[in-house]
């Protein structure tokens, strides 16, 4: 039951985000007749801008991001002419009024996209909601970080409470919105035959990737209170984490899958002060160079000291019936290697090998998720290598390769951003992240800084361009497990 709203307001509508990634959503959806005709795009910011500046301020961001072949000069035209302006400053109570009159009616429905810093996210709610722009035909979306751990994230989710109820508040993780990552749902639960071995019965590890190559990016301010475990663990991997673990949902909606995925959160083993320092590595980039380019170090490119981590590796555990013995590694870094998100899955090994002697090392199965930056999943078998041995049979580890980009070239690839835009201004929730999700993803999440702290623990210092420090390489040796692909 999809209810479109006719106008959208978008805070930040001059930032990073908005040219990057909101307005060029926006404009696809538009060019290809997926907005609601009557809808008004309202952006607000600092900038003294009006309407006509507005115009000009997308226009430029909309050249410089948009794809060549994206570029439609009639469809920019009539795109433009949905955009209006009204200069807001959202810690200041006066500048609502101007903004609900510029907004004007509201009876065909109002979503808010807020991408703000979380200590405006008061202000804002209650500017908005004393101005009547909060009522029952009003959806609010919101943008990461909320909050830096539970105290935080529960005092802005409480802040959120008093104006826009659960059903009406859309938290973004962009991860939920790559086509990639919805296919996880499509292979676990449209398909029979992955099913009776997701288990820990026929699953031995599960290891989920998103290394990275840029490092602080103009973000410090952000990054540096931050860090890794925040801002990539306790939002994106464990979103991913859940949608492999979770048990299968009755209906795609908004509430069964949440349902499952929120189970999960709550049945992740806590790391203690006692497991921390086993279960868990922390890094911090140094010198070095990644693809070739000489790169600095974290504490240069920051100009201070700091112990913010900008690599973690965790060996997480989800204490289900499922589940039971299966490890779950994960590990993020900035400045690594090579760009990647992923998941492999590898499964228990044959119990018994017919071939030994015979030439033939088996390697266990594996399923790997590529999420980025290629688009595939490959199942790795074993298969004979053609010849005639006589003494036995070759065999080799060759993938069974379904790749997402080659099969659907067809079909647009669309930005995260456009799928939850327009699941914002329709209103479905099934990729918004719901309150006790977050909670019990902070709850995890804090557990494991609470025992960074009681043990002194510091980041170990890896080389820009490397797969982290080689304590976390350790992390699954010690267990008989080699990363996938290192
Ligand atoms: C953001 C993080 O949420 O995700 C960034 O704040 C990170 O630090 C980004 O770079 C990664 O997103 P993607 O889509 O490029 O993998």
């Amino acid at each position: 039951t999809r209810n479109p709203v006719a106008k959208l307001l978008l805070f930040g509508a001059t930032g990073d985000l908005a040219q990057r990634m909101l307005l060029p959503s926006l404009y696809g959806l538009h060019a290809d007749g997926l907005l609601p005709p009557e809808l008004t795009i309202t952006g607000a910011a600092r900038h003294d801008y009006d309407d006509k500046d507005y115009r000009a301020f997308a226009k430029k961001a909309l050249h410089s991001f948009l794809p060549e072949d994206r570029k439609d000069e009639k469809a920019l035209g009539t795109f433009l002419e949905r955009l209006f302006y009204q200069p807001t400053d959202l810690s200041d109570p006066a500048s609502f009024q101007p903004l609900a009159d510029k907004i004007g009616d509201i009876a065909g429905g109002l979503a808010i996209y807020l991408s703000t810093a979380p200590s405006l996210f008061e202000s804002a709610i209650e500017g908005l909601h004393k101005v009547g722009l909060a009522g029952n035909t009003v959806r609010v979306g919101l943008e990461k970080p909320l909050g830096y751990d539970l105290p935080t994230s529960r005092e802005i989710n409480d802040a959120v409470a008093k104006a826009f109820p659960e059903d009406r508040t859309f938290r973004i993780d962009h991860y939920l919105g790559k086509e990639t990552v919805q296919n996880i749902l499509a292979l676990r639960f449209g398909n029979s035959f992955f099913e009776p071995v997701w288990n820990a019965q026929g699953i031995d590890n599960v290891q989920i990737t998103i290394s990275e190559m840029v490092g602080l990016e103009d973000r410090a301010g952000y990054y540096d209170g931050a860090g890794a475990l925040r801002d990539m663990v306790a939002n994106h991997m464990l979103q991913l984490l859940a949608l492999i673990a979770m048990e299968p949902p009755a209906r795609y909606d908004g509430t069964d899958i949440r349902d499952e995925k929120a189970k999960v959160f709550r049945s992740l083993r806590m790391i203690t002060p006692e497991t921390v320092n086993q279960d868990t590595v922390t890094g911090q980039y140094g010198d070095g160079a990644v693809k070739g380019a000489i790169v600095k170090g974290y504490l240069d490119e920051l100009g201070q000291p700091s112990n913010t981590e900008t690599f973690v590796a965790i060996k997480a555990h989800v204490d289900n019936w499922r589940w039971q013995g299966v490890p779950f590694y994960l590990r993020t870094g900035k400045r690594m290697t090579t760009r990647r998100s992923e998941i492999a899955i590898q499964f228990k090994p044959v119990p018994h090998s017919m071939f030994a002697g015979r030439g033939g090392q088996l390697q266990p199965n594996t399923l790997v998720i590529r999420l980025q930056p290629e688009e595939y999943v490959q199942l790795l078998v074993m298969a004979k290598e053609p010849g005639l041995d006589r003494e036995g049979v070759r065999l080799r580890e060759v993938p069974l390769n379904l790749s997402l980009d080659a099969e659907f070239a067809g079909s647009r690839r669309r930005i995260a951003y456009e799928r939850l835009l327009l699941d914002l201004i329709e209103g479905d929730q099934a990729l918004f992240v719901r309150r006790d999700e977050v909670e019990a993803q902070w709850t995890w999440i804090d557990a494991i800084r609470a025992g960074w702290t009681a043990n002194g623990t510091r980041p170990k210092s890896y080389p820009s361009g490397s797969w982290g420090p080689s304590a976390a390489i350790g992390l699954t040796e010690r267990d008989g497990v080699t990363w996938q692909d290192d």
